[in-house]
């Protein structure tokens, strides 16, 4: 019998699609991302980019982030970390609106321009203005030589390796790396953490792979409960502070590949809308994993549970409270709060991932979407 492998076959390393690849290749893309550019029991962080403008970077009024889709959500997680730990005020912007709408930059402002290809074109003419601006511009990008690579100042790379998938998946996950150490190398600059902290969220940093590896082995009951859901025409995904921007990104996820219509809300904003649209058919995912704000989630659920949406709640191991109320619970391990990004969002791929594949969707190749989108 002749066997036959294809390039594409032996890409895929013995996954069925890229997008699973991806996802599994989280632990390592972080720590290849992170690798020389910390230690923890030294207690210490080098970004080369960072280090060469940091006169410039500490001196800053305040940070501008632009991006665009997932590299978006990313910004808003760069925002909560930055004001929370280094107590510098940043505003996050989609590149589309920030180009075209007379925006003050001055030469007092660092510009962190995210993008995994290097190559969306709202971004690239949105760090262009910001640039005859005079702003620093900072880019955070995964692919080696890409146009905004080259158009910063300075920069990271995430090393995530390539993405092939179009749904975002490792990029997301080595760009809050990323932004993690960054938040952290300015909190030390400017003062604003002490040493401890600053080595005990490092640490943390060095557990989040394995903590993903333990994450991932959810898979299969995060297929059972993907078959209960396959068909359900709305989703909605809330979360709160941390967790805020992994329900936009896991609601995302599964407008993206399973073309089941999903919105993610902050979730006590929930109130203002979307729960106008609970009933019985209404799955509802919760991000819960917060220790601040827990109670306040726990009341979100019981919102929910009142109007007999369906409950899919993310809580840390040993949860409770919200195990009584939920339909569902994704038990996931705990870590530092503003880690949680890292751990919360992968029970979301899977999720989404499983549905689509349910649905006979193409998950690599998802309708009306390109990996990179170079036209405006
Ligand atoms: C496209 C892709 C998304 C991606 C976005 C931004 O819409 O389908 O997955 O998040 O572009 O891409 P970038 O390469 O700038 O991160």
């Amino acid at each position: 019998k002749k066997l036959e492998f294809s390039i594409e076959t032996i890409e895929k390393g013995g996954f069925e699609h890229f997008m699973l690849k991806e996802i599994y290749e989280q632990p390592k893309a972080i720590e290849d991302s992170l690798r020389g550019r910390m230690n923890a029991s030294q207690g210490w962080i080098k970004l080369g980019g960072l280090n060469e403008y940091i006169n410039k970077i500490d001196n800053a009024d305040r940070f501008l982030i632009t991006a665009c889709g997932t590299s978006w959500h990313s910004g808003l997680i760069a925002e909560y970390m930055i004001e929370d730990l280094a107590r510098v005020p940043v505003e996050v912007e989609y590149a589309s609106e920030f180009r075209y709408r007379n925006p003050i930059i001055t030469e007092k402002d660092v510009v962190i321009a995210i993008s995994q290809s290097g190559e969306t074109a709202d971004t690239l003419a949105a760090i262009e203005l910001a640039k005859e601006r005079r702003a620093l511009i900072y880019g955070i990008c995964n692919v080696i030589g890409s146009s905004i690579a080259r158009a910063s100042h300075a920069g990271s790379y995430t090393h995530a390796g390539p993405e092939i998938g179009v749904a975002s998946t490792k990029a997301f996950s080595t760009q809050v790396s990323l932004i993690t150490l960054i938040a952290l190398q300015l909190a030390q600059v400017k003062g604003t953490m002490p040493t401890s902290k600053l080595r005990e969220i490092l640490y943390e940093l060095e557990n989040i792979p394995s903590k993903i590896e333990e994450t991932l082995t959810l898979d299969a009951q995060i297929k059972e409960i993907a078959a209960i859901y396959k068909d359900a025409s709305n989703f909605l995904y809330l979360g709160r502070g941390y967790n805020f921007p992994v329900a936009l990104e896991g609601a995302l996820k599964l407008k993206e590949i399973s073309y089941i219509h999903a919105e993610g809300y902050p979730a006590a904003e929930m109130k203002h809308g979307p729960i106008a649209l609970i009933d019985e058919n209404m799955p509802v995912v919760f991000l819960a994993t917060n220790r601040s704000a827990y109670e306040k989630i726990v009341s979100n659920v019981q919102e929910v549970k009142a109007r007999k949406g369906k409950i899919i709640a993310v809580v840390h191991k040993g949860d409770t409270q919200i195990r009584a109320l939920a339909d569902h619970i994704i038990e996931v391990p705990e870590t530092e709060e503003i880690l949680s990004p890292l751990i919360t969002i992968v029970p979301l791929q899977l999720l989404a991932y499983h549905i689509a594949i349910m649905r006979g969707c193409n998950v690599d190749q998802p309708r009306n979407l390109a990996k990179s989108v170079t036209v405006e």
